[in-house]
């Protein structure tokens, strides 16, 4: 059986993309075939370099140019792209292209909480704000509106009122970490 064969596009610190890369490294079904990234110095590229992965970086002029993204998957056979922690807007084109092969993992129960903005410490913040009981995890496949795209998978996490920032950061992490890569497993399954 052929594997499924994925990209991964990161711009920050990388631990959803090294957490995909250990859960997938020993699998029969699903290969990383690179890492993508639009800044040179994100941490992730270091990382991912020392596991001997490919690793292609961008600049944020050619992060929005379709075709090279295109041409960039097609010369490694790529089947999904996976954003994790991707902070770059994805080009129509690419989108247009890859009707259900772009996956993306936000960190709140869309849709709230997304949209233009809402990424990463913004969107705990908000969700402080507004006294959740609740927040979670949300991967979906990318259209071509923010955070809109059809929804895969959910995860959720009770809140406190006492919840610092901070802590639902760390409790999102954990369930970045424990469910990402198995609802992509359940996905390149079907
Ligand atoms: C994660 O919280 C993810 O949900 C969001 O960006 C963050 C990336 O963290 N889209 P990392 O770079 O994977 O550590």
């Amino acid at each position: 059986m052929f594997k499924k064969r994925i990209a991964l596009f990161a711009s920050g610190n990388g631990s959803n993309a090294l957490r995909i890369i250990d859960y997938f490294k020993d699998s029969s079904t699903v290969s990383v075939e690179f890492v993508l990234s639009n800044k040179q110095n994100a941490p992730v590229i270091e990382r991912v370099k020392e596991l001997g992965i490919e690793t292609i970086v961008i600049s944020n002029e050619e992060a929005e140019d379709s075709e090279l993204l295109l041409r960039i998957c097609k010369e490694h056979n790529i089947d999904f792209v996976v954003l994790a922690g991707y902070l770059r807007k994805i080009p129509a084109d690419f989108v247009a292209n890859m009707p259900e092969r772009i996956v993306n993992i936000h960190p709140s129960l869309l849709p709230k909480f997304g949209g233009k903005g809402m990424y990463g410490i913004h969107v705990h913040r908000a969700v402080k704000e507004s006294n959740e009981s609740e927040t979670g995890i949300t991967i979906h496949f990318v259209n071509e509106e923010f955070d809109k795209g059809k929804i895969i998978a959910q995860y959720k996490t009770t809140l406190s009122p006492n919840d610092s920032v901070e802590v639902i950061q760390t409790k999102i992490h954990q369930l970045e970490q424990t469910y990402f890569p198995v609802a992509l497993d359940k996905l390149l399954a079907s």
